[in-house]
């Protein structure tokens, strides 16, 4: 028998599957507000919540960050896509989807990591104290979301507004996944290094209770 290779997809779901398992078992326990996260990451933890239809209908989502800038019918933009890949397969209405200045804390809040280690889009610097902002976009975060925007830079929007650190860390759980090799480096320096706001997903290490979820290409780095 041959080994699956790191980058499987098979196994890049598995971990996405995962995900998608904690977050309807975490709902099925008595979670009633949760942080949605979007990104390529995520595009197979909510087909598969689409496949398996949770009953949400009590449930509160708050969206993670948001593109400035963006005609409020473009399909880039995130609460759209949480609109076509969650809200719609699950029968949901539109007003349980908060945007990102949303005050209220999460009892959950899925994650995922950019290249560069910003967590939702809190680039390298953002202190551990912030708040829910609208920032600059680094050109690395940029480039890496041009594809959208049929990998013109120039369409890409320069700001965004996110939640921040600070805010994230008042989540009473975090869940936070990586899939890919291109996120190997982000996630060892994030989980080994000592925490800095140089590597913003670092502050994770400052919570009482955040899972990492990662396939083998994303742990690859990981020594420890
Ligand atoms: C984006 C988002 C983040 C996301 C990250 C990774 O810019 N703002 O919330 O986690 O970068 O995106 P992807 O899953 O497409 O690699």
């Amino acid at each position: 028998m041959s080994p699956i290779p790191a980058s499987s997809p098979i196994i890049t779901d598995d971990a996405a599957h995962l995900v998608a398992t904690v977050l309807i078992e975490a709902i099925d326990a008595g979670v009633t507000r949760v942080g949605l996260a979007t990104g390529d990451t995520f595009t197979p933890v909510y087909q598969e919540i689409a496949r398996r239809q949770p009953d949400w209908e009590r449930v509160e989502f708050v969206l993670l960050d948001e593109y400035v800038g963006l005609a409020p019918d473009d399909k880039r933009l995130f609460r759209n896509t949480i609109l076509r890949d969650v809200f719609e397969p699950l029968r949901l209405r539109e007003i349980q989807l908060k945007d990102p200045d949303a005050t209220e804390v999460v009892d959950l809040q899925l994650l995922g990591i950019g290249r560069n280690g910003h967590i939702a889009f809190n680039e390298p610097g953002s202190s551990f104290a912030s708040i829910t902002r609208v920032v600059p976009l680094s050109e690395e975060t940029r480039a890496a979301n041009a594809a959208a925007f049929d990998s013109d830079l120039k369409m890409v929007p320069t700001h965004a507004t996110t939640r921040g650190i600070g805010t994230i860390l008042e989540a009473k759980r975090i869940v936070l996944l990586a899939t890919g090799e291109a996120k190997a480096y982000a996630l060892a320096q994030a989980l080994e290094v000592d925490a800095t706001e140089a590597m913003p997903a670092s502050a994770l290490q400052r919570h009482a209770d955040a899972l990492v979820i990662a396939d083998p290409a994303a742990a690859s780095l990981l020594t420890r």
